[in-house]
């Protein structure tokens, strides 16, 4: 994909993602108190984050960096929505934590946005970049030798099957075809659209398969250390005990 077409989808999603930003308010800050933000899987693929330098992308209203804030690690996060970032200082202000909130494309981050030991995306977060093999070719230049990518996301099957009732899934989108306008599920839609309704304008989101998120990784000079897929009980919702059986969410955790 030309840098130009990237940009111009860039654009529109900045506009579909604050006319939602404002409504979005993520979790109360006790939750990032207690710490019950990240899984247990998340928790171990980070490590020990104290004195690190993090960097969380599509960070939205901050509830993951501020919980790196709160585990000790010296934290910058990045998103496009304006409104997402004013929650996450507000939020940040309410706990007395530091992070360095910045309205940034993930795909074109400011030169000072480097060094990093940690960075982190998760939950909705990779589907908004328009090429994946520009994005892990920027961020692994922004990460120090040595240093971590924590991968944590809806798997990319989970966002093309649909449950048709009684237990059965039905194809509702296209795992090797990446780019789509809209969403055929509302239930693979930013959750907020299901009570606030679409916003009608246009946007474009993106499901990269396993594949070519590994080989994105791989090719951009990093060395992938796991890959873990999981099954989630509340993904599939209809389905019945075979959601079991399919994997929901993904973690991927690759080195510098
Ligand atoms: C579903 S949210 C991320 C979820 C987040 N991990 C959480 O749990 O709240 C997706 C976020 O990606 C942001 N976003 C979309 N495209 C982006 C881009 N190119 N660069 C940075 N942020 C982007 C949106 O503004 C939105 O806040």
């Amino acid at each position: 994909m030309s840098e130009r077409t990237a940009s111009r989808i860039v654009l529109d999603n900045q506009r579909y993602w604050e006319a939602l930003a404002p409504h979005r308010k993520g979790e109360p800050v006790e939750s990032v108190r207690s710490g019950s933000v990240l899984n247990e899987n998340e928790r171990a693929a980070v490590g020990d984050v104290r004195g690190r330098r993090v960097l969380q992308l599509a960070c939205s209203v901050g509830d993951e960096a501020l919980t790196f804030a709160q585990m000790g690690a010296d934290v910058t996060a990045v998103d496009l929505a304006p409104s997402h970032l004013a929650t996450g200082r507000a939020k940040a202000e309410a706990l007395g934590l530091v992070v360095d909130f910045r309205e940034q494309d993930m795909m074109k981050l400011d030169q000072d946005v480097t060094g990093f030991d940690l960075v982190f995306i998760s939950w909705g977060g990779l589907c908004w970049a328009p090429d994946i093999d520009a994005w892990a070719r920027l961020i692994a230049k922004r990460i120090n030798p040595g240093g971590s990518l924590v991968i944590s996301e809806h798997h990319p099957l989970w966002e093309v099957l649909t449950v048709a009732g009684d237990g059965h899934l039905s194809v509702s989108g296209d795992y090797f075809g990446s780019g789509r306008d809209g969403y055929a599920d509302p239930l693979k839609a930013p959750e907020i659209t299901r009570t606030l309704g679409v916003p009608d304008l246009p946007h474009r989101s993106f499901v990269w398969s396993i594949g070519s998120v590994v080989s994105a990784v791989l090719a951009a000079g990093m060395t992938v250390r796991s890959l873990q897929e999981f099954a989630e009980a509340d993904m599939y919702p209809g389905l019945g005990d075979a959601d079991a059986c399919i994997p929901a969410t993904y973690l991927l955790t690759a080195v510098r």
